[in-house]
C-alpha cells in the first residue's frame, strides 16, 4: 500500500501523515478545519527537519514533505488504498466519518481508526464493509514512539489485519502488537489508570504537580512525569478516553477525576491550548 489518507491532523494525524511520507507513501491529509491544516504543516516541517538533522531520515526534508497534500475535501481520498482516521475521540463523530468515507474511497480500501479507547467493532458496524475496518493505535509523539497496536474486530478479515500489520512494520517502520478489541486495548488499559491516579493525587493535595512528576521521573525512570504527559496527550482527549474506558469496564480506576473535568470545562486542554496542568504560553 502506497497511497495513504489521513483524516484529522491534530496531535496524532500530523504525526501519522509524517511517518507515512517518511516511509515513501503518497499522503493526503484531510481536516475539517483549515487552521488545523496550517498548524499541521508547520509542525510536520519542524519534525521532519529534526529527523533529518538527527540522521533519522533517508531523504531530504523537501523530498519527504513533497509527498504530502493537505485539503479540507474528503473526496480527495477517492484513490486511497488505506485511510487512517485520527479525528476526536467521540464515537458519533467517528461513525459519521466512516459512513462518509464509504461513499468516497474504493471498495478495496482499508479504513483504520486510531481510536484510543472506543471498541473498533462499534465504529466498524457503521460501515458497509466492516470486514475492511480495524484499529491502528499509534502513540504520541508518533514520529518517536515505535509502537502501533493493531486491533481486529469480530468482523475484520484476518487478511486485512495481516496486510495492515505488514504496512505498519515495513512501510511505517513501527513495532506492532496485536490487541483484543476492548476499550483501552493493551496499553491504555494499563497506562490511563496510572495517569488518572496522578491527577487524583494532585486533586487530593498529595504533592505539588512538580513533585508528582519528579517522583515518577526520578523514582521510577519514566521519561516524563504523568501530569506533563497528560498535557501532551490533551486533557480533552484524556477525559473522553477515561469516560469511554469507564463505560466499558465500570472500574473506579478509569473514572475521570473532577479536576480533569474542571480543566476541560475551563478550556485548559494542555499543550495544544497553551495551558493544562502546566503553562506553555511561551512555547506557542
Ligand atoms: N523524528 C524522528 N525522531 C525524533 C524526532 C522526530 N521528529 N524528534 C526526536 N526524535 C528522536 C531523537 O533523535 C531521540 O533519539 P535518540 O534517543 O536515538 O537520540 C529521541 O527521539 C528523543 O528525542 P528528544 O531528545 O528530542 O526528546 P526527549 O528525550 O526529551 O523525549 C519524549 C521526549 C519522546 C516525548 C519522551 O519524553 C517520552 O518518551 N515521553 C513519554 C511519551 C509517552 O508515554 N507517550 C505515550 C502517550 S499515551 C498515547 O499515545 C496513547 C493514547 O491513546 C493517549
Ligand atoms: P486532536 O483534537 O488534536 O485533533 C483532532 C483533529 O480532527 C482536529 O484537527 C479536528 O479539526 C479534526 N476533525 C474533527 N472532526 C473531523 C472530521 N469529521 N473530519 C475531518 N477532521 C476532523 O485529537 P488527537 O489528540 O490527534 O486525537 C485523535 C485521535 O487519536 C483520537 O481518537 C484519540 O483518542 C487518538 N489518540 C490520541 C493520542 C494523543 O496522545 N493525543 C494518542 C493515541 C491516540
Amino acid at each position: 500500500m502506497e497511497r495513504l489518507g489521513v483524516v484529522g491532523c491534530g496531535v496524532m494525524g500530523a504525526g501519522i501523515a509524517e511517518v507515512g511520507a517518511r516511509g515513501g507513501c503518497d499522503v493526503i491529509v484531510v481536516d475539517a478545519v483549515e487552521e488545523a491544516l496550517d498548524r499541521a504543516r508547520v509542525r510536520m516541517a519542524a519534525s521532519v527537519e529534526k529527523a533529518v538533522a538527527a540522521g533519522k531520515a533517508a531523504e531530504s526534508a523537501d523530498a519527504i514533505l513533497g509527498r504530502v497534500t493537505f485539503t479540507t475535501d474528503l473526496s480527495a481520498l477517492a484513490d486511497r488504498e488505506i485511510v487512517i482516521e485520527a479525528i476526536r475521540e467521540a464515537v458519533d463523530d467517528k461513525v459519521e466519518l466512516v459512513t462518509r468515507l464509504d461513499t468516497v474511497i474504493p471498495d478495496s480500501a482499508i479504513i483504520a481508526t486510531n481510536t484510543s479507547s472506543i471498541p473498533v467493532a462499534r465504529i466498524a458496524a457503521a460501515s458497509v464493509r466492516p470486514e475492511r475496518v480495524l484499529g491502528t493505535h499509534f502513540f504520541n509523539p508518533v514520529p518517536v514512539m515505535p509502537l502501533v497496536e493493531v486491533v481486529a474486530s469480530v468482523q475484520t478479515d484476518p487478511d486485512v489485519a495481516d496486510r495492515t500489520q505488514a504496512f505498519c512494520e515495513d512501510v511505517l517502520g513501527k513495532k506492532v502488537i496485536r490487541a483484543d478489541d476492548r476499550s483501552g486495548f493493551v496499553v491504555n488499559a494499563i497506562l490511563v489508570p496510572y495517569l488518572l491516579s496522578a491527577i487524583r493525587s494532585l486533586q487530593n493535595g498529595v504533592a505539588t504537580r512538580e513533585d508528582i512528576d519528579e517522583g515518577m521521573v526520578a523514582g521510577c525512570g519514566m521519561p516524563m512525569g504523568p501530569l506533563r504527559l497528560c498535557d501532551m496527550v490533551g486533557l480533552d482527549t484524556m477525559l473522553l478516553v477515561s469516560e469511554s474506558l469507564y463505560a466499558e469496564h465500570l472500574e473506579a480506576a478509569f473514572a475521570p477525576p473532577a479536576l480533569l473535568r474542571r480543566h476541560v470545562e475551563a478550556g485548559l486542554l494542555g499543550r495544544k491550548s497553551g495551558r493544562g496542568f502546566y503553562d506553555y504560553s511561551d512555547q506557542q
